[in-house]
């Protein structure tokens, strides 16, 4: 018999609109992600897809929290993440937190940092869904280090898969998708206007 780990009001770390995030009871690294009751299994369903064929072809977890497993809790199914933390032991906050704030150099930090998830989703062919600033956190390695981490929003809807095995068709989808996606930014947030780089297109 599987068992049920027990998660309480006080290990809740925060929330989206579709999960709420827990801190593990039993691990200080990682976080258990549970849907809130009636929201659709679906997204999380295809994210867990998505990650488990990125695990298959090996590909480089440097920039978003890698999945662990599923596991049954006592407020529903649960799935297991590694919780990303700032050198200081906090759980690093969002690009939206420090955007929110208007103030430099941290805008500027935002800035670089979603110039280097472009390089790193670009390169290793890693498509999103929901690219938005509360899916990309600001992790400070160290006084001086940052950089960016994606913890949600990874994974497609294709019926055929083509992403899970073709890099290149991969690019193609980004690249379309983040150019909308910048194009979105530019509208929501003053300070990132023009500031981010678009992919040229042919
Ligand atoms: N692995 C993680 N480490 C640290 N914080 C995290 C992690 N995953 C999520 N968070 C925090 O929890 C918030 C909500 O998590 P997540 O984005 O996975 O939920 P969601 O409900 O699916 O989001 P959305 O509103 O985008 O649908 C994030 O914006 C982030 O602040
Ligand atoms: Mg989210």
């Amino acid at each position: 018999m599987n068992s049920v780990l027990t998660l309480k009001d006080s290990d809740l770390i925060t929330a989206g609109q579709t999960r709420q995030v827990y801190q593990h009871p039993e691990y200080e690294n990682l976080c258990v992600k549970v849907l809130f009751p009636k929201k659709s299994k679906k997204a999380q369903r295809r994210e867990c897809r998505y990650y488990r064929s990125l695990q298959r072809r090996n590909a480089d977890f440097s920039m978003v929290a890698q999945m662990r497993e599923v596991v049954n809790t006592n407020r529903g199914q649960g799935v297991v993440f590694d919780l990303i933390k700032d050198f200081d032991g906090n759980v690093s906050r969002t690009l939206r937190h420090y955007l929110l704030k208007n103030e430099e150099p941290l805008t500027q930090l935002v800035i670089e940092t979603i110039e280097a998830v472009k390089k790193y989703l670009y390169h290793n062919g890693i498509v999103f869904c929901d690219l938005n600033t509360s899916n990309i956190l600001l992790q400070r390695v160290d006084e001086q280090t940052y950089r960016g981490m994606l913890v949600d929003g990874l994974a497609h809807k294709d019926f055929i898969p083509l992403c899970n095995y073709s890099v290149s068709f991969s690019r193609r989808k980004i690249t379309r998708a983040w150019n909308r996606k910048v194009k979105s930014w530019n509208k929501k947030y003053p300070s990132l206007k023009d500031k981010i780089s678009l992919f040229e297109t042919e």
